[in-house]
């Protein structure tokens, strides 16, 4: 049977996709997610996604050679050492390092995953890596694929539900079962392609983080396949899947 790819937009559809066993892919193109993907093509070792901002205090304050990271309302906590604009996740800020990261709801949506057996992070800078890993690991675990649209404090956002769209569109024609919502977010896709930075740059978070200075972190997020790496979660912290780096 061919794996079925499921979209769902409540937490509801997050906890049954759980208890099904699907390869679950996180989604918050803007930015966690891009943020992520991006540290560890640029040689961190690995990052932790913590809820609140005093657990990520209290874990930086058990390994003090740990980089704290994130954001709430976009901007950097107060003696954070990095904010969540994959820009600032340098080679020099991150090579070898080990991150802590908790955002407003990327970190929450990679955490409401964790009882998954599989927790990939999507983006779009990863699109046709992840689809490629979720649809192998979903095959030989016979079962099927799962998006988790992070959104905006619980609410949807137009550039993770384009993401799952580029996703789908990366898995080969007639090897999945696209349940409806994921047929819609693949057509909503191939309608934005041609324009898809001017697309997601109409996007309320995209306007919101335009209007904070991060113009640029929405350009950087936008564009597709830059990298292979696919983070997965691995005894809570996030690292790259060997077999697609
Ligand atoms: C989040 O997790 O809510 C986002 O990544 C917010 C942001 O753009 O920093």
């Amino acid at each position: 049977m061919k794996p079925s790819i499921n979209l769902g937009f409540f937490t509801e559809d997050t906890v049954k996709a759980v208890k099904r066993r699907d390869v679950m892919v996180v989604i918050d193109a803007l930015r966690c997610c891009s943020t992520i993907v991006t540290a560890l093509a640029n040689g961190a070792t690995d990052i932790t996604p913590v809820k609140t901002i005093s657990e990520a205090r209290r874990l930086k304050k058990k390994h003090p050679e740990f980089v704290i990271a994130g954001e709430r309302k976009g901007l950097k906590p107060k003696k954070f050492a990095l904010g969540n604009s994959p820009l600032e996740f340098s080679p020099e800020n991150v090579r070898g390092r080990r991150i802590i990261l908790t955002t407003t709801s990327g970190t929450k949506a990679i955490l409401l995953s964790e009882q998954g057996k599989w927790v990939l992070i999507g983006a779009f800078l990863n699109a046709r890596a992840v689809a490629e890993a979720s649809l192998k690991i979903a095959e030989n675990e016979k079962t099927g694929v799962s998006f988790v649209l992070a959104g905006k404090e619980g609410q949807f956002s137009l550039e993770d539900f384009l993401c799952a769209g580029a996703i789908t569109e990366s898995f080969p024609p007639g090897k999945a079962q696209l349940s409806d919502t994921a047929i819609v977010s693949l057509l909503s896709f191939e309608r934005a392609r041609r324009s898809l930075k001017k697309v997601i740059q109409r996007g309320s978070h995209a306007q919101y983080l335009k209007s904070k200075g991060f113009g640029d972190d929405v350009a950087f997020c936008a564009r597709m396949n830059v990298f292979n790496i696919v983070p997965f979660l691995e005894k809570g912290r996030t690292v790259p899947l060997e077999t697609f780096t």
